[in-house]
């Protein structure tokens, strides 16, 4: 199977869990995006359920597929999100935001009594840091500042770049991708990054997760 029939079959695994009546997070990325094709599916069979979504880009696919969307000030409580990742570790912390969602991801998974991530056997990593860069959000204001505090705490920081401008967040924002060996303490790296001045949110998502649905070669792995 390739890459795209994997991310297809963890997605669609995931959407099994989902039950009428439900609000429910929507993640964003590649692998989300088969949930929401899989969920306009069922919608239009009949299906009766609410999207939050993470990102304009999901708002948009999710109402070409017909889901109905609200907002989080309208429903501040979640049944459950699915949501992608860049990694996923033994303990099942991740790191988020290589699609650039992490804030509305986090605050989203937040809200949710219920997150399931949805991957690819290529997300699965021995520690966080390995292959992935950390994506961290900063405010524009004074943000060689931030680059340079967080670059005190990894081996590079690159600001990252959209067709050779400065990438934007959904949230105005900047995102500086942070390349680490490897995160030795997750707990304490979210927590310490997140009180550098500039930062809005960094791509450690600890101890959020309840399980991560992973396609691979040999079929579907539940991690819990
Ligand atoms: C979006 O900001 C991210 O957190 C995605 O969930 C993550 O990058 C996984 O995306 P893919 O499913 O496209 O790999």
């Amino acid at each position: 199977m390739d890459l795209e029939a994997l991310k297809r079959l963890a997605a669609e695994k995931a959407v099994e869990a989902v039950e009428p009546g439900m609000v429910l997070g929507l993640g964003t990325g590649s692998t989300v995006y088969y949930a929401l094709l899989k969920l306009g599916q069922n919608v239009r069979s009949g299906l009766d359920i609410i999207g939050i979504p993470t990102s304009i880009q999901t708002a948009d696919i999710a109402q070409r597929e017909g889901i109905k969307l609200s907002d989080l000030a309208t429903y501040p409580e979640l049944d459950l999100t699915i949501d992608g990742a860049d990694e996923i570790d033994p303990d099942l912390n991740l790191i988020k935001g290589l699609g650039g969602a992490l804030v509305r991801e986090k605050i989203t998974v937040e809200a949710s009594n219920r997150l399931i991530i949805i991957a690819d056997q290529t997300k699965v990593v021995p520690h966080l840091g390995s292959k992935s860069p950390l994506p961290v959000e900063v405010v524009q204001f004074g943000w060689e500042v931030t680059r340079n505090r967080l670059g005190q705490r990894c081996s590079r920081v690159v600001q990252r770049q959209n067709r050779e401008v400065a990438y934007i967040t959904d949230n105005g924002n900047y995102i500086l991708d942070c390349y680490f060996e490897r995160i030795d303490n997750p707990a304490q790296a979210e927590v310490e990054i997140n009180n550098l001045p500039g930062v809005v949110e960094n791509g450690l998502f600890i101890n959020r997760a309840e399980q991560a649905i992973i396609a691979t070669q040999n079929g579907i792995h539940i991690q819990c």
